[in-house]
């Protein structure tokens, strides 16, 4: 039996972790779950929210589920997630964007993967207090991760049967960091004749999404553009509660959703899984669990195809009840 580590985080995260765990197992995949608890949770018990067991845990199993934890604005400790993703060297956050069925949005046929670098830029947190009215944060790019980054997007499209990578930066303003985020991807594509390369700016690069998204295929971003242009492409599709994501390293892989842990909604049984559920099939593909992970995406699909949806998609069903439905068709599927 395969051991995971399963990151539970706060707000909807114990809920979504639950429904999936039940999807999980309703499709016949045994799997060991070495459960994790981090955030603002375990930080009077243990002094951290990210406490050195979660980090021993992944490196462990080399594999996590994770479902998101809070962050405050402004104060308190630093993002788990960040933290997370510099400690085990995730250096590549995937997330594949793509129309679900039924769900209505204002574009079909939307199916772009957006592959952000994962531990630098200005969120390596190198920040400081100049005096009381001024504070500077750096904004750090380096060649190696710029270019082991735009190398993971160009094997990504040709592995996945892509046609482009096109790089998202500012670079006509921030000449030397994303100048060099940019130089840096030029040279990768130059040793990739067979994938079509782009340059824009990130300004008209979302002025280009919101107008034409069918236009991009990969896009390829420094952190912060792609943590921001991420979530404008969930938006594309219906919203953050069916986008999914992973962050990739060289030796481990951690599955997470696109979104936060939506304190607005926490503890109502009203958010919706599939991107936790989405995530989570990313990371059976991973672990070779090929059959569940399709079974797991056919019962989704036939659920959201039924018109049983939860309120962020325009639904009335509970994260349970959606969750049910799904479980249903799983075990239709697995008797046919
Ligand atoms: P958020 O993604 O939690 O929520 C934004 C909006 O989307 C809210 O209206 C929320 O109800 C809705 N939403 C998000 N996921 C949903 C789902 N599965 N089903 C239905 N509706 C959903 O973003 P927000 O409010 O900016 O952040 C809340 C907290 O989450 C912050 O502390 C932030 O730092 C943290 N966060 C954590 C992440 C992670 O753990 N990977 C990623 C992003 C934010």
């Amino acid at each position: 039996m395969k051991t995971i580590t399963l990151i539970k985080g706060d707000g909807i995260g114990p809920e979504i972790t639950d429904a999936v765990m039940k999807v999980i197992n309703a499709a016949g995949v045994a799997i060991d779950w070495d459960i994790q608890s981090a955030g603002a949770g375990v930080i009077e018990t243990e002094g951290s929210p990210l406490p050195e067991r979660v980090i021993e845990s992944v490196k462990k199993n080399k594999i996590a589920l994770k479902s998101p934890v809070t962050t405050p604005i402004g104060k308190g400790f630093r993002s788990v997630n960040v933290q997370l993703r510099k400690e085990l060297d995730l250096y590549a956050n995937l997330r594949p964007c793509y129309n679900l069925p039924n769900v209505k949005t204002r574009y079909d046929k939307v199916d772009i993967v957006v592959v952000r670098e994962n531990t630098e830029d200005l969120y390596a947190g190198i920040e400081h207090q100049v005096d009381e009215n001024t504070a500077e944060s750096i904004k750090r790019i380096t060649r190696p991760a710029s270019e082991r980054i735009a190398k993971f997007a160009f094997d990504y499209a040709i592995n996945n049967n892509r046609k482009e990578v096109c790089v998202v930066t500012k670079a006509n303003i921030c000449k030397l960091s994303d100048g060099l985020f940019l130089e840096s991807a030029r040279r990768i594509a130059s040793l990739y004749p067979q994938i079509k390369f782009r340059e824009i700016l990130v300004d008209n690069c979302c002025m280009q999404l919101v107008q034409n998204p069918n236009q991009f295929d990969v896009l390829l971003l420094p952190n912060l553009y792609g943590d921001i242009v991420s979530d404008l492409c969930a938006g594309l599709i219906g919203g953050l509660g069916i986008a999914q994501g992973a962050n990739i390293g060289t030796n481990y892989a951690v599955f997470e959703p696109v979104h936060g842990s939506a304190p607005d909604i926490a503890g109502e049984d009203k958010a919706n899984p599939t991107a936790m559920l989405m995530s989570a099939i990313e990371m059976l593909k991973h672990i070779g669990e090929f059959e569940a992970a399709n079974n797991i995406k056919l019962a989704l699909f036939e659920t959201l195809n039924a018109n049983i949806m939860t309120a962020d998609l325009g639904g009335k069903a509970k994260c349970s009840e959606f969750t049910q439905a799904i479980i249903d068709r799983l075990f239709v599927l697995s008797t046919k």
